[in-house]
């Protein structure tokens, strides 16, 4: 893959022009960033590229690169309009924590890794999927060193283990706990890394919250056979022969499937002014083939019958969703 580029497409100056005059449209109508709809921004032609970027991340090869947005001749302002809208045109941008935003900021803001969401830091984060069915970011601004993508294969992680170490994939079809971060009141919530979909391996893994995640005592909640098998499946998805790095530019879009490809980031460094700090903005999208959300909060809600606030279970409920547990 890393030899192909056809995973990249530059938008063209017409695409471009489209997205200038669709900004100009959303601008007329007054409204608030969250209150446009998607005939606020018409698309009448990238629509179609459109629906051809789902289909690659949805049933293709599971992730997309899109250039060439103007976000350095654009207003940061017009960038976070035009990504909501990209997302309602893609699918449904879904609550990325339990504050309830929707279009999320990736950026270092001095908060401790162990104490938040590591894309709140700059810290390196392993392999992992994000809780929606794609994650959709738009990179502003670069670090000074650093911060690069990394994405692999989970179905391609799981032949490997499956050559390597037939017997140890049963134990992925059973829960790890995840640790939260402590958003939404719980401390850590059961998810299966692996299920079928059909005939669709779908896979939910996430490194470093699988680890970090302690009973209320403070006991670590991994067994020894456990560390064992991420161990591996770390392994083989750092494998130089099945990983692509990617190296985001200003204007650049990356699509992924959560639950075909994993995605890491290495550490960076800022630059000095805060003005120049790196910057992407994230989307959290559902796309229209799976269930409604609202029936299955009222499913899961009264499965559970325990005590958890509301953004609790926004954030459990995400998880759940994307695992489909
Ligand atoms: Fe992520």
């Amino acid at each position: 893959m890393a030899r192909r580029d056809d995973w990249r497409e530059r938008l063209t100056e017409a695409d471009v022009a489209e997205l200038d005059a669709a900004l100009a449209t959303s601008r007329r109508s007054g409204k608030a960033t969250r209150e446009l709809s998607r005939e606020d921004f018409p698309l009448p032609t990238l629509t179609h590229k459109i629906d051809r970027w789902r289909g690659e991340v949805a049933t293709g090869r599971g992730f997309q690169v899109l250039s060439g947005v103007p976000v350095t001749r654009w207003s940061q302002h017009d960038a976070e309009t035009f990504f909501w809208c990209f997302g309602l045109h893609f699918g449904t941008p879904g609550a990325q924590n339990p504050q309830g935003d929707l279009l999320g900021h990736v950026i270092d803001t001095g908060e401790s890794p162990e104490l938040v969401r590591h894309y709140r830091t700059r810290v390196n984060i392993n392999f992992h999927c994000d809780a929606a069915d794609v994650v959709g970011l738009l990179c502003l601004q670069k670090a000074k060193r650093g911060g690069q993508s990394r994405i692999v294969s989970s179905v391609s992680v799981y032949n490997e283990l499956v050559r390597r170490r037939p017997n140890a994939v049963d134990r992925l079809y059973q829960p790890f706990m995840m640790d939260t971060k402590g958003e939404g009141g719980v401390q850590y919530l059961p998810v299966r890394p692996c299920r079928y979909d059909g005939d669709h391996l779908r896979t939910f893994y996430h490194t470093d919250y699988f680890r970090s995640a302690v009973g209320f005592r403070g006991q670590p909640l991994l067994s020894l056979e456990d560390r064992i098998i991420l161990d591996l499946y770390n392994e083989i998805a750092g494998s130089s022969d099945l990983y692509l790095d990617m190296d985001l530019q200003p204007g650049d879009i990356q699509l992924l499937s959560n639950h075909t490809i994993l995605h890491a980031r290495t550490d960076y460094e800022d630059f000095p002014e805060p003005e120049r700090k790196r910057h992407l903005l994230r989307l959290w999208i559902s796309l229209p083939a799976r269930t409604p959300l609202a029936t299955r909060l009222r499913t899961h809600r009264s499965r559970l019958g325990v005590a958890a606030t509301a953004a609790g279970f926004k954030l459990g409920h995400a998880i759940r969703r994307a695992t489909g547990g």
